[in-house]
């Protein structure tokens, strides 16, 4: 029956204890999330958002309740298979970008592919890469290095990075923080197309009008799920639809 969804979530708690302070980040929470779903994780600053994203993207284990991802509990999981997951199945996207700066867009995408278990040889990467490049309309700047290009550009190349092993899911934390609106538009116009192609997508923002360009929002506060509802009327990022 859990093989219905992609990921659940049940009683999830992560508590960290940093210099003898202890910090309840995530309390207690239940949600389900099925393959090809576009949601949002929003609240405001310290609210846990971060930590439950780095739990699903398996970054960190929780401290209290149970992951199941595919029906299985990843209390289980090794941390081989940990690393495994997190290469193959899941891609993040941040708002600082994070790419290696003296590297060309190409190597940059290039890498999770290079870590990866699966042998490809130099010609198969090079065709996902491409491919991945295409998708966020990015070919063109291939041989760039990253310190090269604008803002907008950046986070375009961090997404292919996280398509290029095409991977289930596509965690994006903040991914228009650090961008203008126009390059923010697109971001999220990207994000919008990969779900409409079946990708599924989790969005983290603290911002309303960010969050509803998903379909479904689970609104967080201290650490706790405050709300989790459908968006009635998704806002476009073509600029059509509700932009209020
Ligand atoms: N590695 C860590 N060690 C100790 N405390 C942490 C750690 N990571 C997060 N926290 C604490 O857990 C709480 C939730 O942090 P989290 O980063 O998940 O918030 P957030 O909702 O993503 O906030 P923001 O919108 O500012 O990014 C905060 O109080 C934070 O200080
Ligand atoms: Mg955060």
């Amino acid at each position: 029956m859990k093989k219905d969804y992609l990921i659940e979530v049940k009683k999830l708690e992560k508590t960290f204890y940093t210099g003898g302070v202890e910090t309840r980040a995530v309390r207690g929470v239940d949600f389900k999330i099925k393959k090809g779903e576009f949601l949002t994780i929003m609240g405001p600053s310290g609210s846990g958002k971060s930590t439950i994203m780095q739990i699903l993207g398996f970054l960190d284990r929780p401290t209290g309740g149970n992951y199941y991802f595919k029906g299985q509990n990843s209390k289980k999981f090794s941390d081989d298979k940990l690393a495994r997951l997190r290469n193959r199945e899941v891609g993040f996207i941040f708002q600082t970008f994070n790419l290696l700066s003296r590297t060309t867009v190409f190597e940059n995408v290039e890498l999770p592919l290079l870590y990866s278990a699966q042998k490809r040889n130099k010609k198969q990467i090079e065709k996902m890469v491409e491919k991945a490049l295409k998708k966020v309309s990015m070919n063109y700047r291939s041989a760039y290095f990253s310190n090269q290009l604008s803002g907008g550009e950046k986070q375009r190349a961090a997404i292919a990075r996280a398509l290029v092993n095409e991977p289930e899911i596509i965690f994006a934390d903040e991914p228009t923080g650090n961008l203008d609106s126009k390059s923010g538009k697109q971001v999220m116009k990207i994000l919008q197309d990969l779900n409409r192609q079946g990708k599924t997508v989790v969005l983290i923002t603290h911002e309303t009008k960010t969050a509803r360009h998903a379909k479904r929002i689970i609104k967080i506060i201290d650490g706790k799920i405050q709300d989790d509802y459908p968006v009635k009327k998704s806002i476009d990022a073509n600029g059509k639809g509700d932009l209020k």
